[in-house]
């Protein structure tokens, strides 16, 4: 478990020297030997300890524990005194250290405050767990429109009426269908979903109601389609106006008689399911143009939930920016960041045609992206663009916006050549890519459980050539069972 990284700040290389050999086996150490090194590192890490001298070159101390502190992911900082000056240890609590010693030090006393540090983060970190399952299915809104949907939700959690809800693209719908499951008597059974313009449409029949084996070319097998998997809980039927006019009819007879039949059965079999359907297509106009039935409408439209597009909840921005930088550091283990107050307003100035999907992605982009701990307007420039042609396609922007893998390699190779290009090394090129191959073939073959036919296959190279490289970098098979 060697992921969490400690920082040593001392100009003093004999202390660092000896920090180090004693920590580095558990830990990942990184070093400074003036304060503006060590601020520098502080903004662009996250570190689970670090150990400080207060007498430094450049910026003293007592700075560096002020700006270690003011982040929303302080680390325990423990200060090193070289006499035992009272007035400096009483001012280093009172700032926030965790703790202080004096120099020398016995190298007990720093393996039993490393301990101590573990046990406390330990029950922290199980505490953090248990919110972020919950935050999954949080519904974020102060605005009143969100208010009235979470009493609608309340209300729904008592009966089995069926939803329909609309709303734009990215505005929460499938969230919001998730939130009246979760808050229902049915929590417990299943939460199917449905993707209609997902499943080809001579196979949708079969996805939703299952199949004969022989019924049709490549059912080789029996199978349940999804409303027999909903049983006793909710299916979620995304995107229902894009469901072809016959399987409108035929969802119609699902509905009122509560029964479905296998394709190329003709038995039918009793389900109970809330159905929850949803589009952001006009189901009104769709049926005066006769593409959706009138009839299945007023069958799904029992409760009719419409989401407001972003732009008409302005008030929301801040909560919602501050509720996915939470979430993002934690799901991309990336520090914090705080919004400045300008930035807030220059967010509530755009109006996001992509809805909540595209302030997410925007912030997801942002967190990966910037350097400094506090985000400014210009960090979003480019991602949103409030008068630029970027607005006109901003949906397949933020369609396509998988390049995230890019963006995090890219990060952390940013981080490292600020890290050492004051050291100058001049092997860079080699250090990256062989690390990257290093690592990447660990993880394939943790993967493919050290079978080294698969971990060639996944990789796309032939097996041969994988044997040299894991004899060259002398990666040891580790027991991938856990
Ligand atoms: N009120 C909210 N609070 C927090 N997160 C939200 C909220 N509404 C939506 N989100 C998040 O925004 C993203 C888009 O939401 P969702 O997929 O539910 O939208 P949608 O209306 O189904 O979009 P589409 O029509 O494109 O399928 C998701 O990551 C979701 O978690
Ligand atoms: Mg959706």
């Amino acid at each position: 478990m060697r992921n969490k990284k400690i920082l040593i700040v001392d100009d003093e290389e004999s202390i660092v020297f000896v920090l180090k050999k004693l920590l580095e086996d558990e830990f990942i150490i990184d070093t400074a030997n003036n304060g503006q090194t060590a601020i520098s590192l502080i903004d662009n890490n996250r570190y689970f300890v670090i150990f400080l001298d207060i007498r430094i070159p450049k910026i003293n101390g007592m700075e560096v524990l002020s700006f270690a502190k003011k982040l929303t992911h302080p680390s325990n900082v423990i200060i090193m005194t070289a006499q035992n000056t009272m007035i400096n240890a009483i001012d280093a609590m009172k700032k926030g250290a965790y703790d202080y010693i004096t120099k020398p030090f016995e190298v007990d006393e720093i393996v039993g405050i490393i301990n101590k540090i573990k046990k406390e983060e330990f029950s922290k970190d199980n505490l953090e767990i248990k919110n972020e399952d919950f935050i999954d299915s949080l519904l974020i809104g102060k605005s009143k429109t969100m208010q009235e949907i979470f009493k609608t939700i309340g209300k729904l959690s008592h009966n089995n009426l069926t939803v329909l809800i609309l709303g734009e693209s990215g505005t929460g719908k499938e969230l919001v269908a998730r939130a009246i499951h979760i808050n229902s008597i049915r929590s417990e059974k299943p939460f199917v979903v449905v993707n209609t313009p997902s499943v080809p449409a001579e196979l949708l029949e079969s996805e939703l109601f299952g199949h004969e084996k022989g019924s049709f070319t490549g059912a080789n097998e029996r199978r349940d389609g999804k409303f027999v998997q909903a049983n006793g809980g909710t299916i979620f039927l995304d995107e229902i106006g894009d469901m072809p006019l016959d399987l409108q009819g035929k969802l119609l007879r699902v509905i009122q008689e509560k029964e479905v039949e296998r394709v190329g059965s003709g038995k039918p079999i009793k389900v109970d399911v809330r159905i929850i359907a949803a589009t952001n297509k006009d189901l009104r106009l769709m049926i005066k143009e006769s593409k959706f039935r009138e009839d299945l409408f007023y069958r799904l439209n029992v409760i009719e939930i419409t989401l407001p597009p972003l732009r008409e909840r302005k008030s929301d921005i801040p909560i919602l920016a501050n509720f996915f930088i939470k979430k993002l550091a934690k799901e991309l283990n990336l520090p914090e960041k705080q919004l400045h107050e300008s930035t807030l307003a220059f967010l509530q100035s755009y109006n996001f045609p992509g809805n909540i999907r595209e302030l997410e992605n925007a912030i997801r982009r942002v967190m990966i992206m910037s350097a400094g701990s506090v985000l400014m307007p210009e960090d979003f420039y480019e991602i949103i663009n409030l008068n630029g042609p970027a607005i006109k396609n901003i949906s397949e922007k933020i369609k396509s916006d998988t390049n995230t893998f890019e963006d995090i390699i890219r990060h952390k190779i940013k981080n490292y050549l600020e890290k050492i290009k004051n050291i100058g090394l001049n092997d860079v090129y080699k250090t990256i890519i062989e690390t990257t191959e290093k690592i990447l073939i660990e993880e394939i073959l943790v993967i493919s459980r050290n079978n080294q036919i698969k971990a060639s296959k996944l990789l796309g190279i032939n097996r041969n050539t994988l044997r040299k490289k894991i004899k060259e970098y002398n990666i040891t098979q580790k027991n991938s069972d856990k």
